[in-house]
């Protein structure tokens, strides 16, 4: 029960398949008190899809302590969220950010052909929120509390299709850096996740479906992670079991990074 006495914040979770519930799940099932962030709903749709969405997974869990709308986009909305955990937990010892957004116009087009106000965008919600969170979470974390992002290798190599988010990536990794630098002597701790290819809304849009398939052949273990593998990690990177760890960008990737060639798909290309 790694997590008994723990409350943290997980930011990002859309459906079943985000990363995000999968290291909340983690969490929970580890002891610790968690509370969600869903995307608003717009005021004319009266079945509030997104909210639904994940109440219908955090309903089941005694665990998840509340679940609030928050557009990562708008100062106000952040504000409002970290007044209310302030309220309902006190003290904090987690916040997981999971949050990442593009124009799927601009992940489709050449990444030089990206629009001005495409760019900003993706830097806006990928990136600068990560900021904003950490700011928003200092005085309320306990020390000895952890913060953690999600990454992909695409933010330190081109991968093709990736484009812009990759871009978004690289700059995340450096935020991630420079907070564990402002954070640290507060005792809270900055690291970023860079998990292989998993099937999700925002994967799907960044092109998961053929990355699945170079990790299968090129991943020096032959496989592609699990949600269950991520959600461990990320549990882990937000946990004391991490104590020491700042600034790091893990990779859950089957290995994937370590390779400097395509590896077993060489004997397809051979044949
Ligand atoms: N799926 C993959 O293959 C993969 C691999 C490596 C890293 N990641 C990263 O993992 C993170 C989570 O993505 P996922 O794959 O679980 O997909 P997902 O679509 O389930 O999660 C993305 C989340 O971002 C949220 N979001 C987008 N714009 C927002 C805004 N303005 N305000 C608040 N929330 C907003 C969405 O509501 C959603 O919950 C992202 O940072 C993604 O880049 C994903």
């Amino acid at each position: 029960m790694q997590f008994q006495g723990k409350k943290g914040l997980i930011l990002g979770v859309a459906n079943e398949n985000s990363i995000a519930w999968a290291i909340a799940q983690e969490i929970m099932n580890a002891g610790g008190m968690c509370g969600f962030t869903h995307l608003p709903d717009r005021p004319d749709d009266e079945r509030q899809r997104n909210r639904r969405r994940v109440s219908q997974l955090t309903d089941k869990y005694e665990n998840a302590a509340f679940l609030l709308p928050m557009d990562a986009q708008k100062d106000d909305d952040i504000r409002s969220v970290f007044e209310q955990t302030t309220e309902e937990f006190g003290k904090i010892d987690f916040v997981l950010h999971s949050i990442a957004f593009a124009d799927r116009q601009d992940l489709g087009r050449d990444t030089i052909e990206t629009s001005r106000a495409g760019f900003a965008l993706a830097m806006d919600v990928s990136v600068y929120t990560l900021l904003a969170c950490a700011n928003a979470a200092k005085p309320i974390m306990n020390p000895g509390g952890a913060i953690a992002a999600m990454t992909y290798f695409g933010g330190e190599k081109c991968v093709p299709g990736y484009n812009v988010m990759g871009i978004c990536k690289a700059a995340l990794e450096a935020a991630v850096r420079y907070a564990a630098y402002d954070l640290g002597p507060s005792d809270i701790r900055v690291n970023a996740l860079s998990a292989g290819p998993v099937r999700t809304l925002a994967g799907r849009a960044a092109g998961v479906e053929e990355m699945l398939k170079l990790y299968d052949k090129m991943a020096p273990l032959g496989r592609n992670i699990t949600h269950q593998e991520v959600g461990r990690t990320g549990a882990f990177l937000l946990s004391d079991l991490s104590q020491g760890i700042t600034g790091e960008i893990l990779h859950v990737d089957g290995g994937y990074n370590a390779m400097g060639s395509p590896g077993r798909l060489l004997d397809d290309l051979k044949s």
